[in-house]
C-alpha cells in the first residue's frame, strides 16, 4: 500500500469512527430529551383513561397495535359487537346490585310474590355457577339452558301483558353505565353499527334504550324476545334461546346483517362474561378485533383468565370511559 492509500484508509476509519461516535451520541441526545420532556411516543400513554386504576391489560403492544389499526381504519370500517346486561348497564351504584333485564321482570308488579321467590331462588342456584372461576364454559352450558327454560317457564305462567313493560322498566333501577349518551351518540354521528347481541329480554332492552334516548337506527338487538297472542299476553318466546355459553353461533344466526357489512372489518367487542368472547365468532372478514371485558364479579380470583382472554379489563369501572377514549381517537 502507498503513503496515499495509506492516509486514505486512515481517513474513512477516523471517519467511521466519528460517524458512528456521533450517531450514538445524536441518539442519546434525543433519548435523554425525550425522557426530560416526559414525550410519550405510544397513543396508549397518552390516554389519561389508560390510567385509570380500574384497568388490566396483560400485552399493551398488542393493544397498542391494535388500537392503531382501528384508527387508519376510521369509521367506515368500525363495528361494535355488544352485550348488554353488566356490560352496557350497570353491575352496581354504591354498592347496590342492579338489576339484569330478567330481574326488572322478577321483582315488578305484575309477578306474583310466589314467582318472584322462585325466580329469585333459581337466581340463588344458577348465577354462581354462571361466574364460577373454576367450572369450563361447557361445564356450566347445560346449567345455563336449565337456568333459562326454568325461567321463562315461569315467565309465561305468569302472563306478562306487553302493555305494561314501559311502566315496569321506568319503575325499575336499572342504570346505563356512565357515558353511554357519549357512546351511543358518537356512534350515530359516524354512522357506526351496533351489534347488541343479549341473552337478556329483548323486549324489556329494547325499552330501557328507548327510555334513555339512545336506540338509533345504527343499533340492532339481538335477543329473547317475547311472544305475545293477539291480546298482548306472554305466550312464549320467539326464535332460539340465546344463553349466556351459546353466544358462539350469533354471526351464523345474523347472516345476513353480517354479509351487509362485510366491509367493517374492524370490531370493538364489549362484554362483561367470558361467553361474550364468542359474539364475534363466525362474522365474515373480521381485520381486527379489539376484546374489551368488564370484571365487575369475583374478581380476584377472575382477574388471570380475563386478562388471558380480553385485551382490555375493566375491573370493577362502572363507566363507558375506556371505550369512549378509543371511540374519540378512532373517529
Ligand atoms: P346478557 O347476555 O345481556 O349479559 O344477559 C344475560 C344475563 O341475564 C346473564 O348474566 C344471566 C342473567 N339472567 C338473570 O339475571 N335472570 C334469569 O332468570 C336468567 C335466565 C338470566
Ligand atoms: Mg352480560
Amino acid at each position: 500500500m502507498d503513503r496515499t492509500a495509506v492516509v486514505k484508509a486512515g481517513a474513512m476509519a477516523s471517519a467511521t469512527v466519528c460517524a458512528l461516535f456521533g450517531g450514538v451520541v445524536l441518539a442519546q441526545y434525543i433519548f435523554t430529551k425525550k425522557q426530560r420532556a416526559g414525550k410519550k411516543t405510544k397513543i396508549i400513554e397518552m390516554m389519561p383513561e389508560f390510567e385509570k386504576s380500574t384497568i388490566h391489560i396483560r400485552d399493551p403492544e398488542r393493544v397498542e397495535q391494535i388500537i392503531c389499526s382501528l384508527i387508519k381504519g376510521g369509521a367506515t370500517k368500525l363495528q361494535i359487537i355488544t352485550d348488554f346486561d353488566m356490560t352496557l348497564s350497570r353491575f352496581a351504584v354504591n354498592g347496590k346490585r342492579c338489576p339484569t333485564c330478567h330481574n326488572i321482570i322478577d321483582n315488578c308488579k305484575l309477578v306474583t310474590e310466589d314467582c318472584t321467590k322462585k325466580l329469585l331462588q333459581l337466581k340463588e342456584t344458577y348465577y354462581p355457577i354462571e361466574i364460577d372461576p373454576h367450572l369450563t364454559m361447557e361445564e356450566k352450558y347445560p346449567f345455563m339452558v336449565e337456568w333459562y327454560f326454568k325461567s321463562h317457564t315461569l315467565l309465561v305462567e305468569q302472563r306478562l301483558q306487553r302493555d305494561k313493560l314501559p311502566e315496569v322498566v321506568r319503575e325499575s333501577d336499572v342504570c346505563l353505565r356512565e357515558g353511554y349518551e357519549q357512546f351511543f351518540d358518537r356512534l350515530q354521528t359516524h354512522s357506526v353499527p351496533v351489534f347488541i347481541f343479549s341473552a337478556g329480554l329483548g323486549d324489556v332492552l329494547e325499552e330501557i334504550i328507548k327510555q334513555a334516548g339512545v336506540y338509533h337506527p345504527n343499533v340492532k338487538v339481538v335477543s329473547n324476545f317475547m311472544d305475545f297472542d293477539d291480546n298482548g299476553v306472554l305466550k312464549g318466546f320467539k326464535g332460539e334461546l340465546i344463553h349466556v355459553y351459546n353466544k358462539h353461533d350469533g354471526a351464523l344466526r345474523n347472516t345476513e346483517y353480517f354479509k351487509q357489512l362485510k366491509g367493517n372489518g374492524n370490531i370493538i367487542l364489549l362484554g362483561d362474561s367470558l361467553g361474550d368472547l364468542n359474539m364475534a365468532d363466525g362474522v365474515p372478514n373480521v381485520e381486527n378485533i379489539l376484546k374489551i371485558g368488564f370484571l365487575n364479579d369475583k374478581v380476584e380470583e377472575l382477574l388471570e383468565k380475563y386478562m388471558d382472554s380480553y385485551d382490555i379489563v375493566l375491573m370493577r369501572d362502572e363507566t363507558l370511559e375506556v371505550p369512549n377514549s378509543i371511540l374519540q381517537k378512532i373517529l
